[in-house]
């Protein structure tokens, strides 16, 4: 029987963000968001960990080649977030509140239809050393 294994890759990147929903009063987003409301944004140093889960090809001994899977996470997302502001710079984070939960959810709509290998199990994201999200896809 093929063994189900799960591989990850792990890439980091700098953004700004400000926490704001438009829909609040100024008094309501900074009760909400308090220093993440600070008006000309801040930044994180943000982990992504992207798994992969699948069967192992016996010609390769690999689920998907991490040199693969380093590529479409750079050419898909890293290239887009990195050293930008999500709120001004990135296009798939158009009118999306940009705390942890939803860049997850926008960083697996990047992906998951590019991995030619596996099928994309996980976003796991780090916003702090204590703060992380995990994003299954549903
Ligand atoms: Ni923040």
């Amino acid at each position: 029987m093929a063994k189900r294994i799960f591989v990850t890759r792990r890439e980091v990147f700098s953004s700004a963000h400000r926490l704001y929903n438009p829909a609040f009063t100024d008094d309501e987003n900074e009760l909400v968001y308090d220093k993440c409301n600070n008006y000309h944004g801040h930044g994180h140093n943000y982990v992504l960990e992207v798994v992969v889960e699948g069967e192992i090809d016996e010609r390769t001994g690999y689920v998907i080649d991490l040199k693969v899977l380093k590529k479409i996470i750079i050419e898909n997302v890293i290239r887009k977030v990195d050293h930008k502001h999500l709120n001004l710079d990135v296009d798939f984070m158009k009118d999306v509140i940009p705390t942890a939960e939803n860049i997850a959810v926008k960083i697996w709509e990047q992906l998951v239809d590019k991995i030619p290998n596996g099928r994309l199990y996980k976003i796991r994201l780090s916003e702090t050393e204590n703060n992380y999200v995990e994003y299954f896809g549903e």
